[in-house]
């Protein structure tokens, strides 16, 4: 079998690091984007560029209304989710401040509050419970010990699918006089994210993963009180004979040529997750549920995070008391055209907390395009796996 025949034959299960397959409008928005749309968004005034500038505002637009923004301009395109938080956090926190943040986070969240902490800023890291969720009580003894510049939490850990109360910790964060910046990778889209409701200060989403984007390509809501310090500077297409950056949004934020393709494509994503996304996330719960149940049938596996009947977002990462993580995964892989994702999932703090840290975990995304056929495909050759 060539290569384009084996992954043809995959079973996807790695929705956890990106969807795959796209929906057929988000690669004809891409395809579209970089055939017909000529010109960088925000610079010149003929009419190419002017399409071009049209279609990010109105990327924007349905971006914020999908996140509940008021204002659009609070929307900032970036790279990618990582990008997103390390603008939250390098231009929010600074020399000497205080942080809380839970122990089940990504390495977006961790790896740029280390480089902080080089800097001076203090962390402290409470520590999430036996299924990975961060007690309210245990923030605000944090955030009351001293004062505190930001509570950081992920929504949705990308290990467990644990969601985290973020409405609740924006609150004690801001009686404390906190911000509450948020790690939204895994939620955006999998979660109704209204984030008027939320209360975050900057909520960081990723274009790739649920939203159903090209990579290359996310978001980072910031409150329109804020001022974080850009860590990219460049040219905006305007104010140009000034060193500094601009203090207007988008464009403080969005130095460089706009990734037109990216965002058409994320546009596209977010108008399939606007029409169809209740179905789809009602799909992913009974696939997740089907999943987990069978795992546990299965003598000898753990499943981590949350126990059956309680929400979470749709992945799911297990260990075998006998057959290692990553042998399950390549077993997956190699005999029945199954991808799953094992290892630390770049969250070594989450494995830590959940006693994974030495094997890691085998871990299962469900999302678009999955069935109820792929989870009885994963569960029949999970249970060959562990009797040979
Ligand atoms: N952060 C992505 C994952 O969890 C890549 O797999």
């Amino acid at each position: 079998m060539d290569v384009r025949e084996s992954v043809r034959a995959t079973v996807y299960l790695d929705h956890g690091a990106t969807s795959w397959p796209k929906p057929q409008s988000v690669i004809d928005a891409v395809t579209q984007a970089l055939a017909e749309l000529g010109g960088a968004a925000g610079r010149g005034t003929y009419a190419m560029a002017l399409e071009s500038s049209r279609t990010v505002v109105r990327a924007r637009r349905s971006c914020a209304a999908l996140l509940g923004v008021a204002d659009p301009r609070d929307l900032l395109f970036q790279p990618g989710c990582t990008v997103a938080c390390n603008l939250m956090l390098k231009g929010l926190i600074g020399p000497g401040e205080r942080v809380v943040v839970s122990s089940v986070e990504h390495n977006a969240v961790v790896r740029p509050l280390a480089h902080l902490e080089r800097r001076g800023a203090v962390v402290d890291m409470v520590r999430a419970d036996g299924d990975g969720v961060i007690a309210l009580e245990d923030v605000e003894r944090s955030v009351r010990a001293a004062p505190t510049r930001a509570v950081v939490c992920t929504h949705a850990s990308n290990v467990t699918g644990a969601v985290q109360p973020i409405s609740d910790l924006s609150r004690i964060a801001h009686e404390h006089g906190a911000l509450m910046l948020v790690d939204g990778a895994q939620a955006a889209g999998h979660l109704d994210v209204d984030l008027a409701d939320l209360g975050a200060d900057a909520y960081a989403v990723s274009g790739h993963k649920a939203l159903l984007g090209p990579p290359g390509i996310g978001l980072l809501y910031l409150a329109p009180h804020l001022d974080a310090e850009p860590f990219v500077d460049g040219g905006t297409g305007g104010d140009s004979a000034s060193t500094a950056m601009p203090s207007e949004r988008p464009d403080r934020y969005e130095a460089g040529t706009a990734n037109l393709p990216g965002i058409a494509g994320l546009s596209a994503g977010i108008a399939v997750i606007a029409a169809e996304g209740g179905a789809l996330r009602r799909t992913d719960a009974a696939l997740i549920s089907m999943l987990h149940e069978g795992i546990l049938a299965i003598p000898g596996f753990r499943v981590l995070g949350p126990p059956p009947g309680v929400p979470r977002v749709p992945v799911l990462s297990a260990v075998h008391e006998r057959v290692p993580p990553d042998r399950i995964a390549s077993v997956l892989d190699r005999t029945y055209g199954i991808a799953a994702r094992a290892g630390l999932h770049c969250a070594p703090w989450a494995h830590e907390t959940l006693g994974t840290l030495g094997c890691g975990a085998v871990r299962f995304g469900v999302g678009w395009g999955n069935t109820e056929e792929h989870v009885g495909l994963v569960l029949a050759s999970l249970r060959e796996i562990v009797r040979r």
